[in-house]
């Protein structure tokens, strides 16, 4: 049991290393359990705020790396998110995904979570950690959520979202090479 909470004001995620009896309070109210999705909406909610971060994270990089060739390569992963984000609330509009609640509650949120979020304080080799394992995070969400899907369309799109955090994994491997490895 991953025992993981939320809280719905601040967006904060806790993990439980050890269960007591207390209730866990954030921002003046009780914290939310998140060990399972309750519903598409909440999946789709999930995926989107993992889209706004994500193109967060790009943007304030692609800043910080003012003169790097990388550079380039973050804004457009940064504006790619930002679509994806797009697609999802089209989606979440369309109102058209509805899985059995088996199947939605087999989805385990702390699969696509990545422990440390993007903090402004990490250094750059351990943003690309970070980064890349978030795109994997993001890759297995959307497969998993095309299994979800019933219509053919909708599979089709988190298909093709599946294959571009792909990429964008691979393309992060490939500046880790070349900018981390090669300097070590
Ligand atoms: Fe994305
Ligand atoms: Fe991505």
């Amino acid at each position: 049991m991953a025992g993981l909470y939320k809280c719905e004001s601040c967006r904060k995620i806790v993990r439980v290393i050890y269960e007591g009896k207390g209730e866990l309070v954030c921002c003046g109210q009780a914290m939310n359990s998140l060990d399972a999705f309750n519903s598409v909406e909440e999946i789709l909610d999930f995926a989107v705020e993992k889209e706004e971060e994500a193109y967060r994270f790009y943007t304030e990089w692609a800043e910080k790396l003012d003169k790097s060739p990388v550079r380039k390569h973050f804004e457009d992963f940064a504006k790619e998110e930002l679509k994806h984000k797009d697609k999802l609330l089209q989606v979440r509009r369309g109102n058209t995904l509805k899985p059995s609640p088996q199947k939605v509650a087999d989805l385990k949120i702390a699969d696509y979570l990545v422990d440390v979020p993007p903090t402004p304080g990490v250094n750059y080799q351990r943003a690309l950690i970070i980064a890349m394992q978030r795109e994997k995070a993001s890759f297995n969400l959307y497969n998993n959520l095309a299994t979800l899907a019933d219509d053919e369309g909708l599979r089709t799109t988190f298909l093709a979202l599946a294959q571009e955090e792909a990429k964008h994994k691979l393309a992060l491997e490939r500046i880790y090479d070349e900018e981390i490895l090669t300097e070590n």
